[in-house]
């Protein structure tokens, strides 16, 4: 019989993708550094038993309409709003996302993504590379302090609690927002549950962690700007469409809040030209929160071990 086919819609090394090996034949879009085209991914999926797709690429009715073999999509990525997952189940199509093996990691880069939007760390390293460094000044470059601040975190999944246990090494106050209370944060790490009003209106940081879905779209808006404290600092670390990103630039611009961190935009990847790039108060990262080379690696082995496992009638280890 012949085997089960297997679409990857980027070159991954095959060493990472060994527990696929005996299961399945497996494809690559080869081009390196290059996402795999919409066109190509509906023609492969029609044939695919099995996917492992990048958080750039949309798997909608349209692709699983057309893909009458389709048994499983593994997204190498924690979030998986480019998913209908609806959809999937309708066909009868398991999906997979890469939790936990990216928690630490991803928690290391908002906590990076934090200090460096406070203490200037990116501005301040330009300051050397374009030979603008002429002398000291008591107030040249001068941030904002991260050492027993207010943090508050909205999306307090396993990533918040990872950022909350470094948030505590900087002696910080931990708030979180979330739907449901987590009671872990609470008795391990002494986080308190509070309204989002509240939250915007006491942090000395907002990070925002949750997944967007059709509740969180646009949640920081002008008017959750317009709460906060004009020395505060906004951290994004899940998903741009969280933010409306024309108001965060009002915000900004009009010095409601003190700056951003931002690793993810509404429509990626962006240009230089892209106006929140261009403000000396903005932290702008290109979607890096899980990129550790281990990381990163595991994300992949889970991946092929989960499209495994569902060619193999097992369930998968992660299903979404
Ligand atoms: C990255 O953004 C992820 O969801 O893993
Ligand atoms: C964090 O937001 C998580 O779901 O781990």
């Amino acid at each position: 019989m012949d085997k089960p086919i297997v679409y990857v819609t980027r070159t991954l090394p095959e060493e990472q993708l060994s527990p696929l090996k005996e299961a399945a034949d497996i494809e690559m879009w080869e081009k390196e550094d290059e996402p795999c085209p919409r066109d190509v991914l509906l023609e492969k999926a029609k044939t695919a038993d099995g996917l492992l797709t990048m958080l750039s690429d949309r798997i909608d009715e349209e692709l699983l309409k057309e893909a009458l073999h389709l048994k499983v999509v593994a997204n190498l990525a924690v979030g998986y709003d480019n998913i209908d997952v609806e959809a999937a189940n309708k066909h009868r199509v398991i999906c997979c996302n890469t939790p936990d093996v990216l928690t630490e990691s991803t928690a290391d880069l908002t906590f990076a993504l934090l200090m460096a939007a406070a203490r200037r760390i990116i501005e301040a390293s330009d300051w050397i590379k374009q030979g603008r460094w002429t002398g000291w000044g008591p107030y040249f470059l001068a941030g904002a302090d991260i050492h027993h601040k207010t943090i508050g975190i909205v999306g307090m999944g396993s990533i918040g609690r990872a950022v909350a246990r470094r948030a505590k090494g900087f002696s910080m106050n931990v708030l979180y927002h979330n739907r449901r209370q987590n009671s872990e944060a609470e008795e391990e790490l002494g986080a308190v549950w509070v309204s989002f009003d509240e939250l915007l209106e006491q942090s000395d940081f907002v990070v925002c962690l949750t997944p967007l879905t059709k509740e969180t779209k646009h949640m920081f808006n002008r008017s959750a700007f317009k709460k906060m404290k004009h020395t505060a600092f906004f951290i994004n670390v899940s998903r741009g469409q969280v933010v409306d990103e024309g108001d965060l630039y009002d915000a900004l611009v009009e010095k409601e809040i003190a700056g951003a961190g931002l690793d993810v935009f509404a429509e990626e990847p962006i240009s230089k030209k892209h106006p929140l790039a261009n403000l000396p108060q903005v932290t702008a990262l290109p979607h890096i929160g899980s990129a550790s080379k281990e990381t990163r690696e595991a994300m992949m082995r889970l991946c092929a071990e989960n499209i495994a496992l569902v060619l193999g009638e097992k369930q998968p280890k992660t299903e979404i």
